[in-house]
C-alpha cells in the first residue's frame, strides 16, 4: 500500500488544457479578455473558451478574468463507450496529487449527445472510481460534500469523449465578494462586465446607469477603470487547499497583478461614472456595494427619476448610458410598455449626443423605445432570453414606433 508521503508532486511543468466557462453570448468577449492577458484562446465554444497553459495561467485567470465563471483544469481525456470504460479511466487519474483521504469531493457533470449512460449515473461512477482508488492505496477514502468540497471534479461527456477536469474556482467567479446586499433583480457581475465590454465602453468616456439598482454596472465599470482584479476580494480559491498548490508561484502571480493594477490606477487620471435610481433604498445599497468594492468616492450617485439628472458635460463628451430597466412579468404589461416608451422619449429629448445601451428580456417593450438600434446582441439573464441594444442618440436616428 502506498503512503501519502510517496506521492511527491511537483506542479505540472508542461501546458495543459484549460476551459473557462462563461454565460451565453459572452464567449467572444472572454476570448478577447484572454488575448489582452497574452493568452491565446484555442477554441471558442458554446459558453466556454479553451486555452492551454500551466499553473501560472490557472492562478492568473482566477484572479483577473472578468467575464469567466469557472476555470477548469483538464486532467484527463479519453474515449469511453461503457460504464466500465468510464470507471477505469476515472480510477487511473492520480487524484491523490490534489487531495488526501481526509478531504472531500464532489463530481459535477455536463454532457451532450449522450445515449450510453444516464446523467445521474455517470458522476456517481467517477466518484466511486476515486473512492476505490484511495481505499486501495491508503486504506482510507475522501467523503462526499456537494456544497463546499475540497476538490470539485467536472466530468464532461460529448458523445464518446470524456473530459475529466478539476474546478479551480469553486464558487462561481461572478461572486466577487462586494455585493452582499442586493436590490430586486440584480444582474450577475459577470453579465454586467460582459455587457460593458460588448458596448465598447472604455474608462475615458463618461458612463451613466440611470436605473442602477444595486449598482452592478457601476462597480464593474469602476473595477475595470482602476484595473482592480476582481478575484482579489476572494478569501481563498480551492486550489490553495490542494496538495499540488505552489504558494510561491501564486504569490508571484498575485504580486504581478497587484503591480499591474497599481500602474493602471495611477494612469487612469480621472474617470467619470454616474448612477441614479428613483428608489432611495437602491441608492443606499449601491453606495454600500461601491464602498465594499473600494470605489466609495469614485462614483457619483443620485436619487432621481430617469431624465431628471444629466451629469455635467455628459452629452458633450459623448457619454454612454447603460441601463437594465424592469422587464415586467408579462411581455405585454401596459405599465412596462409605457415605461419603455418614456425611456425612448427621454433619451431623445435629454441625452442627444450620447450613446445608449439597453439590456432587457422584454422584446415587445424594447420596440416601444422608438429609436433605430445600430447594434443588437443576444444574451441570457438566467433562463431569460435577453437583448442588448445600442442606440446612437444623434438627430436623424429616430423612427416612429411600430
Ligand atoms: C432591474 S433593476 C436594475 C438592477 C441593476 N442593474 C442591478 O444589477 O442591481 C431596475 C431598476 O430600475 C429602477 N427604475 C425603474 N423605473 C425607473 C425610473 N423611471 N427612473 C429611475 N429608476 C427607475 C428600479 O428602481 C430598479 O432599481
Amino acid at each position: 500500500m502506498a503512503t501519502m508521503q510517496d506521492e511527491h508532486h511537483t506542479p505540472t511543468p508542461f501546458p495543459f488544457s484549460i476551459t473557462i466557462t462563461t454565460l451565453p453570448g459572452l464567449e467572444t468577449v472572454l476570448a478577447d479578455e484572454l488575448l489582452q492577458l497574452g493568452i491565446k484562446p484555442i477554441q471558442v465554444g458554446s459558453r466556454a473558451v479553451r486555452c492551454s497553459g500551466d499553473l501560472s495561467v490557472v492562478y492568473r485567470l482566477n484572479l483577473v478574468v472578468r467575464t469567466g465563471l469557472r476555470v477548469l483544469w483538464e486532467v484527463h481525456r479519453a474515449i469511453v463507450s461503457s460504464n466500465q470504460d468510464l470507471y477505469r479511466e476515472a480510477k487511473g487519474i492520480p487524484w491523490e496529487s490534489f487531495i488526501d483521504p481526509r478531504n472531500t469531493v464532489s463530481v459535477a457533470f455536463t454532457s451532450s449527445h449522450l445515449d450510453w449512460i444516464s446523467p445521474k449515473y455517470a458522476p456517481l461512477l467517477v466518484k466511486d472510481a476515486l473512492v476505490d482508488r484511495f481505499s486501495q492505496r491508503f486504506g482510507k477514502r475522501p467523503s462526499v460534500d456537494t456544497r463546499s468540497p475540497t476538490l470539485r471534479i467536472h466530468l464532461h461527456i460529448e458523445g464518446n469523449e470524456a473530459t475529466f477536469s478539476v474546478d479551480t474556482s469553486g464558487e462561481s467567479l461572478h461572486r466577487r465578494g462586494y455585493r452582499t446586499e442586493k436590490t430586486e433583480a440584480p444582474l450577475s457581475e459577470v453579465l454586467a462586465a460582459g455587457i460593458l465590454k460588448l458596448t465598447g465602453w472604455h474608462p475615458g468616456v463618461p458612463l451613466y446607469d440611470p436605473m442602477c439598482g444595486s449598482g452592478t454596472f457601476l462597480v464593474e465599470a469602476g473595477l475595470l477603470a482602476l484595473g482592480t482584479p476582481p478575484g482579489f476580494a476572494r478569501p481563498i480559491f480551492p486550489f490553495q487547499k490542494w496538495k499540488n498548490f505552489d504558494p510561491k508561484l501564486y504569490e508571484r502571480i498575485h504580486r504581478e497583478e497587484e503591480r499591474r493594477s497599481l500602474s493602471t490606477a495611477g494612469n487612469s487620471k480621472s474617470f467619470e461614472i454616474y448612477g441614479s435610481d428613483k428608489d432611495p433604498h437602491a441608492i443606499h445599497i449601491a453606495r454600500r456595494n461601491l464602498e465594499r468594492a473600494g470605489l466609495g468616492d469614485t462614483v457619483t450617485l443620485r436619487v432621481a427619476e430617469f431624465g431628471q439628472y444629466i451629469p455635467t458635460g455628459f452629452t458633450e463628451k459623448g457619454g454612454f448610458l447603460v441601463m437594465n430597466p424592469p422587464y415586467g412579468k408579462r411581455l405585454q404589461d401596459p405599465s412596462i410598455t409605457a415605461l419603455y416608451r418614456s425611456i425612448g422619449d427621454t433619451l431623445k429629448q435629454r441625452y442627444p449626443g450620447s450613446q445608449a445601451w439597453i439590456f432587457s428580456a422584454n422584446p415587445e417593450a424594447l420596440k416601444q423605445i422608438g429609436l433605430r438600434p445600430f447594434k443588437k446582441y443576444a444574451l441570457k439573464n438566467g433562463p431569460l432570453d435577453c437583448k442588448l441594444v445600442g442606440f446612437n442618440l444623434v438627430s436623424g436616428a429616430y423612427r416612429s414606433r411600430s
